[in-house]
C-alpha cells in the first residue's frame, strides 16, 4: 500500500496516476472553490484549461442552464458570471447550474491525471470526508497519489501542508504503508504549521498575494477544516459530490 505526494502538476506521469485514487489539492483556492460549489448544490462544475475551450463547450450546453466562472491572476476573467473565490459559490447563485471553471493551476491540475482509477478534489473544507474516501480505496488495496496544484509550476507551501494533513489522516494507525520523500516532507511541513492555517496561509506567497489582492476573507473560508463535508469526484470530464447514488 503507497501513500504518494508529487509537489506540483509538472512531475505527473502516466504511471504515478495509473490505476490509482488521486487527490488534487489546490487549497488557494480552487479545490476549496469546487467542494464550495458542490455543497451548495451546483449540478457540477466542469474543469478547462483555457477559457477559449469553455466557451466553446459552453455552446452546446442550454441557456441558463450553466455558469461561466473562472480567474486569471486571482481576479474574474472579464465577462463571466463567477471568479475563482468560494465567498461567491452561494446556494442562491449556483444550486442546479453547471459550473464551467478554468484557473491558473487548479483546473490544469485536475486535466493532468487522466488515467487515474478515481479522481477526487481535496482542501481543508472537506479533509475528513475525502480521506475517509482514500483511507477506504487504500484498505480496498488502491495505492493513493496526492497531486499538489503548486503555484505557476512553482512548489506551493499550502498544496504542501494540506497534502501532508492527508497523508496522515488517510495512513494513520494502518500498518503497511509506504509513502515517497515527499510525503514525509508534507508531514513536517504540516506539524510544522499545526492548525494555525492561517500563518500558513500569510506564509505562504499565494496566501500573502490573495491578502493583497482583496481576497483575505478567501483565505478565512479555506481556512475552515470541515466545513464544506464533500466529496467531489471527477469523471467523465465533469467534477460531481459522490453521494448515495454514487458510492463506489
Ligand atoms: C489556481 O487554480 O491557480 C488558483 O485557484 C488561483 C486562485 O487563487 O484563484
Amino acid at each position: 500500500m503507497r501513500v504518494d505526494v508529487l509537489f506540483g502538476v509538472q512531475q505527473v506521469t502516466p504511471l504515478d496516476v495509473q490505476g490509482r485514487v488521486v487527490a488534487v489539492i489546490d487549497v488557494l483556492r480552487a479545490s476549496t472553490t469546487i467542494a464550495v460549489a458542490l455543497a451548495s448544490d451546483a449540478r457540477a462544475v466542469l474543469p478547462f484549461e483555457s477559457s477559449e475551450e469553455m466557451i466553446t463547450r459552453s455552446k452546446h450546453l442550454e441557456r441558463g442552464s450553466f455558469l461561466l466562472a473562472g480567474e486569471r491572476r486571482m481576479h474574474k476573467i472579464e465577462g463571466f458570471d463567477l471568479g475563482n473565490s468560494p465567498l461567491e459559490y452561494t446556494r442562491e447563485g449556483v444550486e442546479g447550474k453547471t459550473v464551467l471553471l478554468t484557473t491558473t493551476n487548479g483546473t490544469k491540475a485536475l486535466l493532468a491525471v487522466q488515467g487515474a482509477r478515481d479522481v477526487v478534489v481535496a482542501s481543508y473544507v472537506n479533509l475528513t470526508a475525502v480521506s475517509a474516501m482514500l483511507r477506504t480505496a487504500l484498505r480496498g488495496g488502491h495505492d493513493v497519489t496526492l497531486v499538489c496544484a503548486g503555484q505557476d509550476r512553482q512548489f506551493a507551501l499550502e498544496d504542501a501542508a494540506c497534502a501532508g494533513r492527508y497523508v496522515y489522516a488517510v495512513s494513520k494507525r494502518l500498518t503497511g504503508v509506504d509513502t515517497n520523500d515527499a510525503a514525509y516532507a508534507a508531514s513536517l511541513i504540516d506539524k510544522k504549521f499545526g492548525d494555525n492555517l492561517m500563518r500558513l496561509f500569510n506564509t505562504a506567497a499565494h496566501g500573502r498575494a490573495l491578502a493583497a489582492a482583496g481576497f483575505g476573507e478567501d483565505l478565512t473560508v479555506c481556512a475552515a477544516v470541515d466545513s464544506y463535508p464533500v466529496i467531489p469526484v471527477y469523471q467523465d470530464r465533469q467534477i460531481t459530490k459522490l453521494g448515495p447514488e454514487r458510492e463506489r
